[in-house]
């Protein structure tokens, strides 16, 4: 079954993911709107981002929560009034409780810049160069409660090079992260995918489209 094409993004900072999921829907690659943008913080450089581009923005700041419970309860309103099929999380930099996980079940969708199981957590680029792997990435999971842990629905390698810093590393990543979130999101809201365990299965159908 087709998944609602009414996207919710949660961001906390700059919001480049934001860029390229606006980016690949005004070209046409992505089919599917953004209702609304939420930011945990005010100076969230990505709020810019979805004013320019015309989307409704909106801060909902944890601070304001006496609660985890409280404030997903709080994002799932926000979300859910503006009609969120789609939950995309770029990088929003706050753990997603089962409140929120329970509004949109299997229909949360995070990015994170490692090969997962590898590296989950934060600086998942210094862990990787730090460990000395020679091949880290990319994956777009769906959210559980289990950090960074949830079905696999891409992956994408980038290879370390000799020399390569957090930062060097970092910044060819997020290119690979750019083409790989709109893909993702795609995927999800063309249906005909399942899980099986934790595995994805995405529809054969959508390879055969590529
Ligand atoms: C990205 O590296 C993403 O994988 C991680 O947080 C970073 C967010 O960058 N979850 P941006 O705000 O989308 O530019």
């Amino acid at each position: 079954m087709p998944v609602n094409r009414r996207l919710g993004v949660l961001i906390s900072g700059r919001g480049s993911n934001l860029q390229a999921l606006i980016d690949a829907i005004a070209t046409g690659r992505l089919d599917a709107s953004i209702a609304v943008v939420i930011s945990n913080r005010n100076d969230a450089a990505g709020l810019e981002r979805a004013r320019a581009a015309g989307i409704e923005s909106i801060v909902l700041s944890h601070r304001d929560f006496g609660s985890r419970d409280e404030y997903d309860r709080a994002l799932a309103r926000e979300l859910r009034t503006r009609g969120v099929g789609l939950v995309c999380l770029a990088g929003f930099m706050r753990l997603v409780g089962t409140e929120l996980i329970e509004a949109f079940p299997s229909r949360i969708l995070n990015i994170h810049p490692s090969l997962l199981p590898a590296f989950p957590g934060l600086d998942a680029q210094k862990q990787a160069i730090d460990h000395g792997v020679k091949v880290s990435g990319v994956t777009v999971h769906l959210v559980t409660a289990e950090l960074d842990g949830g079905p696999i629905v891409i992956q994408r390698p980038v290879q370390v090079m000799p020399g390569d810093t957090a930062e060097s590393l970092a910044e060819r990543i997020l290119e690979e992260e750019h083409r790989a979130y709109p893909e993702a999101v795609q995927m999800i809201l063309k249906g005909g995918w399942r899980l099986d365990g934790r595995r994805f299965v995405a529809a054969r159908a959508f390879f055969i489209t590529l």
